[in-house]
C-alpha cells in the first residue's frame, strides 16, 4: 500500500490553473504576445520566472527585455493573479478532494503538497486545508523546478516515506515527468494528448477517491 500522497495545488486542489492562465494572456497581450491554451500547457507546473521566459521567447522578445523590466512583469503578473485569487475559500475546493483529504488522514496516509506556486500556502489557508499537510515544500528551496523531479523526491522526505511509496497527483506534463523521474506512482488530472498515455488519468477530481487510488495501486504493483 502507498504511505503517502504529494498534491500539486493548481489545477488539482483547485481551479487555479485557469486563473495563472488569464493573469498570462492579459500579460503576454500587454507585450503584443498571443498565448492559447495549447500553448499554456508548457506552462502549466512551470515557475513564475520559467514561465515569463517561455512566454518571452514565444513572442522572440527574450533579448529585449531588461532583468529589471523582466521583474517587474513577473511582478505585476503575481499582483494581478493574487488579485483573482482573494476571495477564495473552501467553496473553491475541487469536487472529491476535501473528502479525500479526509480519508488519507484517516487511513494514517501522509499528505505533502509539491507546488511550484510561492502562493500555495496562502491558498491552502485560504480554502481552510492547511491543517491536513504534514509537509509543505518551498518550491524556492529547490535547485530546479519540474519537470526535474526535486520537488517530489523532497516532498516524499519531508513526510519521511520513500518515493517509491508515494503517489504523485498532477495535472501538468511537467509535473507528470516529475513524478516519474522520481520514483513515486504519477495519477494525471487531464487528458491523454496533454499528459501521456502510459499513466493512470482521471478526467475530473471527484473521481480520486481514497477507494479509486488503493485500487490503482494494487493494480500496478506487487
Ligand atoms: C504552478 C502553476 O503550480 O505554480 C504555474 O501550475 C505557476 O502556472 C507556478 O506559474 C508558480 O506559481 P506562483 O504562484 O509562484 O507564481
Ligand atoms: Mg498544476
Amino acid at each position: 500500500m502507498f504511505k503517502g500522497v504529494l498534491f500539486d495545488l493548481d489545477g488539482v486542489i483547485t481551479d487555479t490553473a485557469e486563473y495563472h492562465y488569464h493573469a498570462w494572456k492579459k500579460l503576454a497581450e500587454d507585450l503584443d504576445i498571443t498565448i492559447d491554451r495549447e500553448f499554456n500547457e508548457t506552462l502549466k507546473g512551470v515557475s513564475r520566472e520559467d514561465s515569463l521566459t517561455l512566454i518571452l521567447k514565444h513572442g522572440g522578445k527574450e533579448d529585449s527585455i531588461s532583468a529589471e523590466k523582466f521583474a517587474q512583469l513577473a511582478k505585476e503578473k503575481n499582483e494581478n493573479y493574487v488579485e483573482m485569487i482573494q476571495a477564495f475559500s473552501e467553496k473553491d475546493i475541487f469536487p472529491g478532494i476535501l473528502q479525500l483529504l479526509k480519508d488519507l488522514k484517516a487511513n494514517e496516509i501522509k499528505i505533502a503538497l509539491a507546488s511550484a506556486s510561492k502562493n500555495g500556502p496562502m491558498l491552502l489557508e485560504k480554502m481552510g486545508i492547511a491543517n491536513y499537510f504534514d509537509a509543505i515544500v518551498d518550491p524556492a528551496s529547490l535547485a530546479a523546478g519540474k519537470p526535474a523531479p526535486d520537488i517530489f523526491i523532497e516532498a516524499a522526505k519531508a513526510i519521511g516515506v520513500s518515493s517509491k511509496e508515494c503517489i504523485g497527483l498532477e495535472d501538468s506534463i511537467a509535473g507528470i515527468t516529475a513524478i516519474k523521474e522520481s520514483g513515486s506512482f504519477p495519477i494525471g488530472v487531464g487528458n491523454a494528448t496533454d499528459l501521456g498515455h502510459d499513466i493512470v488519468l482521471v478526467d475530473n477530481t471527484s473521481t480520486l477517491t481514497f477507494a479509486f487510488l488503493e485500487e490503482k495501486w494494487s493494480e500496478n504493483h506487487d
